[in-house]
């Protein structure tokens, strides 16, 4: 198992790319199933993610043809109806073929994702949304067996704007006959791409980044070609680990737009931030003031943000309070952050992390995606050597991490255990 060095202390100063987003590249993918024909998706992040997202699709009967940032999927002949448990629970994600078969095929066997490091996962909107659009739904041997020869447009309210539940449902709604009114539902950046792709594939669909969208059902869908959004969560990351690493760093292709939160209290904090043609700059000078953040859908401050801010507040001068309301039990990383010399201490879902920490480097345990996001940005401020070990985590989600911090001046190498 791989495991990241880093020799930390060391200012971040240039230019980073940010990649496409992985939680925009998934659901684009599953997208593809719905039509015949090949549908070709550029600015694709070469993750870990994305090739289990391929292989989950290929095993469906897809066509995956996939090269460096362009994936081209023909999805003219789909051969099985089953996603399998040996994929879907290595990625959540996988959960969106149940969508995305039962709008192709009127039916789809996906094996149920389960929970996650940090606790449960429902998938209990997905399934209420997709009865009602007609699906009949069943849970057999772990699988969720959806049966929807007959959807019919309906009014559905999901009882929480979730992204996943957001994309199944929808995914769905495009095959129904008739019209789908979908009340509640997210507004991320991501859904409003996967509706744009939609539309592009034929789909009538309004209302995308409010809270309720429109669709008229039952169009031919036909295959399109697409561009991934640049990924707000790497943009946030990269913010942090220069926020507390010091430095000047640019974060090339991130869209503003989709960081205004994030941007606002880094700026409270402290922070330079300058929206340029062809990116938003961090600068640091100075010391950090402490800034709370409590997590909520978006626009609100981003939970996949949270282990991040954490990271950053350490180095502000003062407490600050980092509550998560979407995740209660996402916290996995404050141990480990403390091993680094973190003073953070938690009561129920709050964080209270009291700074500046002259941290100090020691080996640390990756838990998940963005627990080891804050490892790494700790890590490139701690004097001394961190070791992040299990860092498979990061790779399901940061494209060419050492390459893009060893870019930006950072010491970080990988190494075999
Ligand atoms: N929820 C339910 N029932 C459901 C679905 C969700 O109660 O049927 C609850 C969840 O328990 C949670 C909340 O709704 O409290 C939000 O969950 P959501 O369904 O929105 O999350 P998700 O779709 O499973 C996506 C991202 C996550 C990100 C969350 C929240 C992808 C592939 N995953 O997950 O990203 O944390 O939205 O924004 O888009 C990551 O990238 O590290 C990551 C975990």
């Amino acid at each position: 198992m791989d495991k990241l060095v880093i020799e930390g202390g060391v200012e971040l100063q240039g230019d980073v790319k940010i990649a496409g987003a992985k939680n925009a590249a998934l659901p684009l993918m599953a997208a593809a199933v719905l039509a015949e024909g090949k549908s070709v998706i550029s600015n694709m992040p070469q993750l870990a993610d994305v090739r289990t997202m391929g292989r989950v699709l290929a095993q469906l009967g897809v066509k995956v043809e996939g090269e460096g940032e362009v994936y081209a999927l023909d999805a003219t002949s789909i051969t099985s109806d089953t996603a399998p448990y040996e994929l879907v629970k290595t990625m959540r994600a996988s959960f969106y073929t149940l969508g995305a078969l039962v709008g192709r095929l009127g039916r789809a066997k996906v094996s149920l994702p389960g929970g996650c490091a940090w606790g449960p996962r429902p998938v209990d909107i997905h399934i209420k949304g997709l009865e009602a659009l007609g699906a009949k739904v069943e849970l057999e041997g772990g699988y969720i067996i959806a049966d929807g020869a007959k959807l019919r447009g309906n009014r559905f309210v999901l009882g929480f704007p979730s992204v996943g539940a957001t994309v199944n449902i929808l995914l769905a709604a495009v095959a129904a006959e008739g019209e789908s009114m979908l009340d509640n539902v997210a507004r991320e950046p991501e859904i409003t791409a996967l509706v744009r792709m939609l539309n592009q594939m034929g789909a009538r669909i309004d209302g995308a980044g409010t809270g309720t969208l429109r669709i008229q059902g039952g169009l031919p869908l036909h295959a399109t070609d697409v561009a991934v959004i640049p990924d707000r969560i790497e943009a946030g990351t990269y913010l942090a680990a220069a926020g507390l690493a010091g430095g000047d760093v640019t974060l090339r292709g991130a869209d503003p737009e989709h960081l205004t939160m994030i941007l606002a209290k880094a700026a409270e904090a402290g922070l330079r931030i300058t929206v340029t043609t062809d990116g938003i700059r961090v600068q640091k000078n100075g010391g950090m003031r402490p800034v709370d953040v409590e997590t909520a859908v978006y626009p609100g401050f981003a939970t996949d943000m949270q282990a991040q801010w954490i990271a950053l507040m350490t180095g502000a001068e003062g407490s600050s309070f980092i509550t998560d309301t979407i995740y209660p039990d996402r916290f996995t990383h404050v141990a480990e952050l403390v091993r680094l010399g973190a003073r953070v201490t938690m009561k129920e879902n709050v964080a209270r992390v009291t700074g500046p920490s002259a941290l100090t480097g020691a080996p640390v345990m990756s838990t998940d995606l963005r627990a080891s996001a804050s490892l790494v940005i700790a890590g490139l401020a701690a004097k001394g050597t961190t070791e992040i070990s299990r860092i498979y985590h990061l790779d399901r989600g940061y494209e060419n991490l050492e390459a893009k911090l060893t870019a930006l001046g950072a010491r970080v190498r990988r190494e075999r255990d």
